[in-house]
């Protein structure tokens, strides 16, 4: 059994308060697991446990200042950024969440932070005055919308003798928030770790999409020629499953159109309208689209279909040569976007040759809010692999390109971005 910290990369994040001592517990925790930990620490951070003590521990030099001094090293806070699997940061004190609520770039670790490509989480620590302040929690609920899980604080006695929320949470409660957020379906029959009561607060932050209806398409569509052939592809429908199990599992109530797949991807907490053909892709989805909030078009739609469908099996000996005439197939996610009306549409581009190119046009054309860029000459990526590797592209101009993962850790990126 291996810890699903093993071969990590974090960014361990420490911000000037009495909590700092905990991080260095932390530290070794994220250690002991199998985690590389890179340090990045606030120069007030450095007032509560020296960089001597977490690099000996992390085995890494620490980061904290822009420049090594001595010798004039620029630290790359962008490398940091895109090195990381995940960025937390304890303890984050009210200043430092206040900075990173407002994108306030004067240290090592806010830079590091507005650099980071992976999933960051923050364990507050502060008095309790300052933690009820309204602009500690404007600046927290700022924070969750920009996707940041909160590790909430405890309550209980204070560096200031009072009593009350602001506690940081214990070096074992992050640890467990981290295992969670490693775990994937696949991780958790091959790996001791198993969340834990802290966890309810990380899970909370993670409920981002309950009370929304999400309508994904999946699979391929298969277009009959006779009783017995079709034109098809190689989707497996396991993108757009990975996308279904993680939305359910952020609140959703999901919906999938799928064409053809193997029975067993379907998640029991899912409904599944099965289909054929993009014609009935579109019909389902249609029906589907009227009430829902969010639609992802997974799916590898055939985009043409044969003219006409024999009704007998065309028999090989009759034919030496054979002619097939096809028409278009509608767009299904071009359809749906057309009428969106406040709902979220993202769409899918499968490249083989100038795929951010083909990509942003697909964006624009088919009037999508999002579109995933999956390239065929990416070797683990798009049919029939477990793995992905996408780019994704906003029409707010964002563009965001992640390593090769699990689908399901696709899936999870994809609809964090939302
Ligand atoms: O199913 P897997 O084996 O896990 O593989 C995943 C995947 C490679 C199929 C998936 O990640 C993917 O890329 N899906 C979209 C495939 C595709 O048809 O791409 P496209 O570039 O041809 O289409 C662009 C977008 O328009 C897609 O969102 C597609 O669903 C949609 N479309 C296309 C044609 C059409 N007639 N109707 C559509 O809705």
């Amino acid at each position: 059994m291996n810890s699903c910290l093993a071969g990590k990369h974090i960014v361990l994040g420490i911000s000037g308060g009495i909590a700092a001592y905990k991080s260095v517990y932390l530290l070794r925790l994220f250690i002991k697991a199998g985690a590389e930990v890179q340090v990045v620490i606030t120069p007030n951070g450095k007032e509560f446990i020296t960089p001597v003590t977490l690099s000996s521990l992390s085995g890494k030099p620490v980061i904290s200042e822009f420049f090594t001094a001595n010798t004039g090293e620029w630290h790359s806070h962008v490398d940091i950024g895109q090195w990381a699997d995940l960025m937390v940061i304890s303890p984050a004190t009210a200043s430092t969440i206040a900075k990173m609520a407002n994108g306030v770039a004067d240290n090592m670790l806010i830079t590091t932070y507005l650099s980071a490509k992976e999933h960051v989480m923050v364990a507050p620590a502060m008095d309790l005055d300052m933690w009820a302040h309204p602009a500690t929690q404007r600046n927290i609920e700022t924070l969750r919308a920009d996707g940041v899980s909160i590790i909430e604080p405890a309550s209980g006695e204070l560096a200031s003798h009072l009593c009350g929320k602001g506690r940081m949470e214990e070096p074992e409660g992050i640890l467990k928030a981290v295992e969670e957020y490693f775990l994937t379906a696949a991780d958790k029959a091959e790996c001791d770790c198993a969340p834990g009561s802290v966890y309810r607060h990380f899970e909370s932050a993670e409920k981002k999409l309950a009370g929304k209806k999400i309508l994904i398409t999946a699979g391929p569509t298969y277009e009959a020629i006779d009783p017995v052939r079709f034109i098809g592809n190689y989707s497996s429908g396991k993108m757009g499953f990975a996308l279904a199990r993680e939305a359910a599992a952020m609140g959703a109530d999901v919906v999938v159109v799928a064409g053809p797949v193997d029975a067993s991807l379907v998640p029991d907490n899912v409904r599944v309208v099965n289909v054929v053909s993009a014609r009935q892709m579109l019909a389902a989805a249609e029906t589907e689209f009227e009430d829902c909030d969010i639609a992802i078009f997974a799916a590898a739609v055939a985009d043409y279909a044969p003219v006409e469908v024999a009704d007998m099996k065309i028999k090989r000996e009759k034919t030496e040569e054979m002619e097939l005439r096809l028409v278009r197939n509608p767009d299904i996610a071009a359809t749906l976007s057309s009428r969106k009306e406040g709902r979220v549409t993202v769409g899918f581009a499968l490249e083989s040759d100038h795929g951010l190119e083909n990509a942003l046009r697909k964006l624009e054309n088919k009037n999508l809010d999002w579109v995933v860029l999956n390239s065929l000459t990416d070797k683990g990526a798009c049919f029939n692999t477990d793995t992905n590797k996408v780019t994704v592209a906003g029409r707010d101009g964002s563009l965001r390109a992640f390593p090769l993962k699990s689908k399901d850790e696709v899936a999870r990126d994809i609809l964090r971005l939302l």
